[in-house]
């Protein structure tokens, strides 16, 4: 017999080495969730080993599946199908009815990236130069007609280069690369994603030009780093999003270019990926707004 800790219901129970976890949560009374019966296609039983994985029997088949569909680390099992050899340690991941309503809404995504990763992820900030004295010198009808096409526009760049859109906020994308699927090198999609946006600029232009009178040019700072990846639903909306110094870093980067005068600034993260395959016009020490201490950023080649 083992034993095994309900860190959220703060409870030992026994279990067998027949029994599965959610067996020997039930028979102890826990009101564990199992929405399929146990049969491995909801997914709702759900457990994070804390402690004790390798007391675990390797995944089955059926468990398998599920998880590799879902994309679940090694440490989130299916109490249904799960028999252990040894003491663990648990806590149920699904423990109330919003927690079943999100669960249950993952099986309509096939990313993996709802359930929160931590991943090394190519971070691209970039804004447009002089944005904000365009939108106050026009009505609000041309400037959001404008930004839906400048968005739509750089949307198909980035997905054509691998990377997801995360966010928008007035001129300003978030884009990462390296989320939906393992690249050899992300960093250089994201600097080809820029060069990209830069040439379908001379279009967007032509079409912005004779009409507004103005042309739009664009900033960008890259990061490659560590990051919380992860899908995040609102109800109205749902996006991927990622967490993390990175992404700060990132942006802060991509504001020096007002500083240098520059089109294309990356971090030394970013650089050690792309050294030798980018030309680099040049580097700079420097202090970044909200941080403490000296980067070096590369200027690089459009
Ligand atoms: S109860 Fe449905 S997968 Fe375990």
């Amino acid at each position: 017999m083992f034993k095994i800790y309900s860190q959220t219901d703060n409870k030992q129970i026994i279990a067998s080495p027949e029994s599965t976890i959610l067996e020997a949560t039930l028979k102890a009374g826990i009101n564990h969730t199992h929405v399929c019966g146990g049969n491995a296609r909801c997914s709702t039983c759900r457990v994070y080993i804390i402690d004790g994985l390798s007391n675990c029997l390797p995944r089955n088949a059926k468990e398998k599946q599920l998880a590799e569909r879902l994309g679940f680390p090694e440490n989130i099992r299916l109490a249904c199908q799960t028999k252990i050899r040894g003491n663990i340690t648990i806590r149920r991941l699904v423990v109330d009815d919003l927690d079943i309503k999100i669960i249950l809404k993952q099986f309509g995504d096939t990313s993996g990236t709802k359930l929160g990763q931590e991943k090394d992820l190519t971070i691209l900030f970039t804004d447009i130069e002089n944005y904000t004295q365009f939108a106050e010198a026009l009505p609000a009808y041309d400037v959001v007609h404008t930004l839906n096409r400048y968005y739509q526009t750089m949307n198909d760049i980035i997905v054509q280069h691998k990377g997801i859109i995360s966010d928008v906020a007035g001129d300003g994308i978030l884009a990462l690369f390296g989320v939906l699927e393992d690249r050899e090198n992300p960093v250089l999609d994201a600097i080809d994603a820029v060069r990209a946006m830069h040439t379908a600029l001379i279009r967007f232009n032509a079409y912005l030009h004779p009409i507004y009178n103005r042309s739009f040019e664009i900033r960008a700072g890259i990061n490659f780093g560590k990051v919380i990846v992860g899908s995040f639903d609102t109800g109205m909306m749902s996006k991927i999003s990622a967490i993390g110094d990175a992404v700060n870093f990132a942006s802060r980067i991509e504001d020096m270019n007002k500083d240098f005068g520059t089109r294309l600034l990356i971090s030394q993260s970013a650089f050690e990926k792309v050294k030798g395959l980018v030309k680099t016009h040049k580097m700079y020490h420097s202090g970044l707004k909200g941080k403490s201490g000296e980067y070096t950023l590369y200027d690089i080649e459009v």
